[in-house]
């Protein structure tokens, strides 16, 4: 079964064909296409709605030519259709949206909407059979930080979240008033390397209390580091210094977090997804982490950790062999809880 997937809910247009069939059987990617609207709002220092979603429009017929000509394929060879129906910006899921559930219509074939979430949370299982349920979840993006409890498709308990920033969120806000490019995520993550982790001590909000995390005190913490060090903020060892500590006191927020969830729900397992997943610290400090638990930490390779439409496709296949289709009518979701699903 091929299935095409469509993400549209921010500033990526992500389109990929996923195929059942390949790896015996097993399932994997057929092709992908990503057009990623970073330099269009590099400008603003973030996401201008109005913008994205007219850029999706432009961009997801060429990229679905380029899409089946890289996979060798024509539109009447694709089984079904998956797009993201939310969370995310209005405008720019519809976008995805009308265009996934036309297509589908045009080509009398299944379509199905996807919690761009449980795509993120699904990616690190496209092509790794060592993973499966139960696990722990952590799910760090640019929208969202969430500890999750998946028992399988659809069954999520959200054990904690938080109650302001989210971790990409942060990142971006540090990558700004450290005077770098947005996205800030892997320029942070870039300066970082060059410094010391130990140079500045950085908040741990809500460290020792339960499962929800708190990230909006950051943004003033770095803010007044940047002013403490006035005058040499613009020698590069104490930018890196700084960029280091921050993405330090993250990582151990995040770390701690999740040996906490394995803790309380006695799972050996962990899985990290979304954005912030990508960042190599992280994955690191989890690895060496959860290795003196006797747990196991498991993520998808970069380019499926941010958004991509491979994930949307996969979720949508799993959504789809339970025998769950979407009807004519296109409602996206831009507020949507994944307990509801
Ligand atoms: O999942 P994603 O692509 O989009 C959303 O669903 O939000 O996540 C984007 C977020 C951005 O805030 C970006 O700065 C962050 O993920 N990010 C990273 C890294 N790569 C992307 N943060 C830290 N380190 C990275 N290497
Ligand atoms: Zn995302």
């Amino acid at each position: 079964m091929k299935v095409l997937g469509l993400e549209t809910s921010c500033d990526e247009t992500g389109l990929a064909i996923y195929d059942s069939t390949l790896n015996d059987g097993k399932g994997g990617v057929l092709a992908q296409v990503l057009y990623s609207q970073v330099e269009l709002h590099a400008t603003y220092g973030g996401v201008v709605p109005e913008l994205a979603s007219r850029d999706h429009i432009r961009k997801l017929t060429p990229l679905l030519d380029e899409l089946l000509k890289q996979a060798n394929i024509t539109k009447t060879d694709i089984d079904a259709v998956a797009y993201t129906k939310g969370p995310g910006l209005i405008g720019a899921l519809m976008t995805g949206a009308l265009f996934g559930r036309t297509l589908a219509y045009a080509l009398d074939v299944p379509a199905i909407g996807v919690h761009h979430m449980e795509g993120h949370l699904l990616a690190p299982l496209l092509g790794d059979d060592n993973i499966n349920f139960p696990f722990v979840c952590l799910l760090v993006s640019g929208g969202h930080t969430m500890l999750v409890r998946a028992d399988g498709v659809g069954q999520y308990e959200i054990l904690g979240e938080s109650i302001d920033d989210a971790v990409g969120e942060c990142f971006d806000k540090t990558a700004k008033m450290l005077g770098l490019p947005y996205p800030g995520g892997p320029n942070v993550e870039k300066l970082a390397k060059n410094g010391n982790p130990h140079a500045y001590t950085l908040p741990r909000p809500l460290l020792h209390q339960g499962l929800d995390f708190s990230f909006s005190g950051m943004k003033t913490a770095v803010h007044n580091l940047i002013k403490d060090t006035a005058g040499s903020d613009d020698d590069p060892t104490v930018r890196a210094d700084i960029a280091s500590s921050f993405q330090y006191a993250v990582v151990d927020t995040l770390t701690k977090k999740c040996i906490k969830a394995l803790k309380q729900t006695g799972l050996k397992k962990l899985i990290i997804a979304g954005g912030v997943s990508a960042n190599l610290a992280l994955r690191t400090q989890l690895e060496q982490a959860l290795q003196k638990v006797n747990a196991h930490v498991h993520y998808a390779p970069i380019h499926l950790c941010t958004d991509n439409g491979a994930m949307i496709a996969y979720a949508g296949f799993c959504r789809l062999n339970m025998g769950q289709t979407d009807d004519l009518s296109v409602a996206c979701v831009p507020r949507w809880s994944m307990e509801s699903l």
